[in-house]
């Protein structure tokens, strides 16, 4: 029953083999127990680079953002940041760590002297301050993005004008599935 209802909520279908399973090697046979008491919902977002517009909310000028995990018990999202033609995304302060991987285009920030391109991985510690620019000569720019904590914003000084979080995020993501039709709770399916 757990695991219908989990496939279910994956929109995902697949026959089960419990039974057929048993005469398979050990190696081969799936773990038999129920999963722990307690244990969050797994998840699965397929087709996480559609351009499916409903599905990537508006976060500034030439720039999109899709959420694909907002966690709220450990206070990190995760998603896809999109960039067409050039983009700038505001001077900011991490209170927590980032992991970042390129999945198309690049990118720099105005404080390192180094490009993150097609394929990297980039790490930044808790403390990093950065303005993060896509380059004119690059017009279609993807990034996987893990964001742990805040973003403070920043002026050039290193006083806060502003913050985000996964629970602003979570608004600005129900308030955008709510504008393009999906209603606001479509937000709930990314969140653990
Ligand atoms: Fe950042």
């Amino acid at each position: 029953m757990r695991l219908r209802t989990k496939l279910q909520a994956c929109h995902l279908t697949r026959p089960s083999s419990m039974n057929a399973s048993q005469s398979l090697p050990e190696e081969r046979q799936p773990y038999a127990k129920p999963q722990p008491w307690g244990m969050a919902l797994d998840m699965v977002v397929p087709e996480v680079l559609t351009d499916d517009p409903l599905l990537w909310a508006p976060v500034g000028e030439n720039m999109w953002s899709r959420p694909l995990h907002l966690n709220v018990s450990s206070g990190f999202y995760v998603h896809l940041l999109k960039v067409k033609r050039s983009g700038l995304l505001q001077r900011h302060r991490h209170s927590g760590m980032v992991h970042a991987y390129v999945i198309r285009g690049k990118w720099l920030y105005l404080e390192h002297d180094w490009v993150a391109t097609e394929g990297s991985y980039v790490f930044e510690p808790p403390g990093e301050t950065h303005t993060l620019v896509v380059p004119d000569d690059c017009q279609d720019m993807v990034t996987l993005f893990t964001v742990h904590g805040a973003l403070m914003y920043v002026d050039p000084q290193g006083n806060a004008t502003g913050y985000d979080d996964v629970f602003t995020r979570i608004e600005k993501y129900r308030a955008h599935f709510q504008a393009v039709g999906l209603g606001e709770d479509y937000v709930k399916r990314f969140m653990r």
